[in-house]
């Protein structure tokens, strides 16, 4: 890793900068059959023998959806701003149009209450990934009509919580849930069509832009955005056809949503690909005036050529020298500044960095202590390198850090632990780890290991 100065919560300008932490419905809440929810494409997905590590499933999770008072308390103690979260669609309409479910809005509406009175502000993710499976049923993302379903979606919670929240992001990574759930593998649905995947990046797209409207129009001082996943793609090897994969991938992965966001067009490598799809007057519905760029961000990738998908592109392996954490992700905190820098300039919006965060194989010592040098080390780095930014000019508001809790991370089950705060799946007994007491020190401004050397 870099030499670099050690993170502190220090502003490079006078913006006041907000800190918070992220989690989502599938990930955390687990209840997933409960109190009238219908089952979403995770539900199902989890459910099919293989597909998950362990073949676990988010039936229970970290419980949060019975536990979440003891969350929010953990998110006070730790003085937070703000706490980025999702609603689960199929809990609060269970077939995700028509009938609606109170108990599962009220649940949002406790949960809401309960962030309000311990002096956090909500960010609500209206879609992290767990779409109805009734609507996956006709097609899910890949059906045109999605769009207008999501946009009816948006109006519900809009009208049932916007007295309250007024940040609202529409989607998280829609392209990690595109590629990953219609070419690559390892998501839900679970399909390999390159056809259905352009659709649904159209289609996503659409729902964006209308869900912004329907938001703008229903919630007074609304401050909207999206949330994506953003990561320099780089060739695995020189070869001509790892460099040509990396660059469609890239165009993929970190502009088939944003450009036409943002700059109202898809990007060029792409561009013919998905003329088919879009209809007389969709551009301009999808460019719509959004007030920050969400950032998700972990590591570079590396791409080479391969035939194993529907795309010709598939993983390769970052250069021996690039330290990885437990996960095989690349540990590059440059990558980050240098990604943050190129933002800024090219999307011209305050960014919110609303993921970033390392796993690691945790445990519980004899003391009844989670000690996490590791992730801390990781944090240090990612947000010194988010300071040299802000130095450099990058406009960044705030940081959140995947994630409060260890969690249900998708295709790797439980086998991942991200959080701050060590979940026991048995007991569901929180334990603060090293890494918590740390960023809490951070928050406050008070000297942190690291940050006392400077
Ligand atoms: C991101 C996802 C989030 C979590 C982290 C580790 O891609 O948005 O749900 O799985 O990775």
């Amino acid at each position: 890793m870099s030499t670099r100065a050690p993170a502190t919560a220090a502003a490079a300008s006078d913006v006041p900068f907000l800190w918070g932490v992220s989690t989502s419905s599938y990930q955390i809440e687990g209840a997933a059959f409960e109190d009238g929810k219908g089952p979403s494409i995770w539900d199902t997905y989890s459910h099919q023998p293989g597909r998950i590590v362990d073949n676990d499933t988010g039936d229970v999770a970290c419980d949060h959806y019975h536990r979440y008072a003891e969350d929010v308390a953990l998110m006070k103690a730790l003085g937070v701003g703000a706490y980025r979260f999702s609603v689960a669609w199929p809990r609060v309409q269970p077939k995700g149009r028509g009938a609606v479910n109170e108990a599962g809005l009220a649940f949002y509406d406790r949960l809401i209450d309960a962030l309000l009175e311990a002096g956090i502000e909500p960010w609500l993710c209206l879609y992290h990934w767990d779409l109805p499976q009734a609507l996956g049923d006709l097609g899910g993302w890949a059906n045109r009509d999605c769009a207008f379903w999501f946009a009816d979606y948006a109006a519900l919670i809009a009208r049932r919580t916007g007295d309250r929240v007024k940040r609202f992001a529409t989607f998280n990574e829609s392209s990690v849930f595109t590629l990953f759930g219609f070419v690559m593998g390892g998501q839900a649905p679970g399909i390999a069509d390159r056809n259905m995947f352009h659709r649904a990046i159209h289609h996503v797209n659409l729902a964006h832009g209308g869900a912004i409207d329907v938001l703008r129009a229903l919630v007074k001082d609304a401050s909207l955005g999206i949330v994506h996943n953003v990561q320099p793609c780089r060739a695995a090897t020189p070869t001509p056809e790892d460099v040509k994969a990396a660059a469609l991938f890239d165009a993929y992965w970190n502009g088939a949503f944003a450009d036409p966001q943002l700059l109202g067009h898809y990007p060029a490598l792409i561009a013919d690909l998905m003329e088919p799809w879009i209809a007389a007057g969709d551009i301009a519905r999808i460019c719509r005036p959004i007030d920050w760029f969400g950032l998700n961000h972990y590591s570079p990738l590396y791409m080479r050529a391969s035939d194993d998908n529907p795309i010709g592109v598939g993983w390769g392996a970052a250069p021996d020298s690039v330290p990885r954490t437990s996960f095989g992700w690349p540990i590059e905190p440059d990558g980050f500044r240098d990604t943050l820098i190129d933002l800024s300039k090219r999307y011209r919006l305050p960014i919110y960095v609303l993921e970033n965060g390392r796993s690691n194989p945790d445990v519980v010592d004899d003391k009844g202590e989670v000690n996490d040098p590791d992730r801390i080390a990781f944090l240090d780095a990612y947000i010194g390198a988010m300071n040299e930014a802000r130095a450099a000019g990058a406009d960044v508001r705030g940081y959140f850090v995947w994630s409060l809790l260890d969690n249900f991370e998708w295709s790797s089950g439980y086998s991942q632990r991200f959080g701050i705060v060590h979940v026991d799946y048995a007991t569901g007994k929180r334990i603060p780890k090293a890494s918590y007491r740390w960023y809490a020190d951070l928050i406050r401004g008070t000297a942190s290991p690291s940050a006392a050397m400077r």
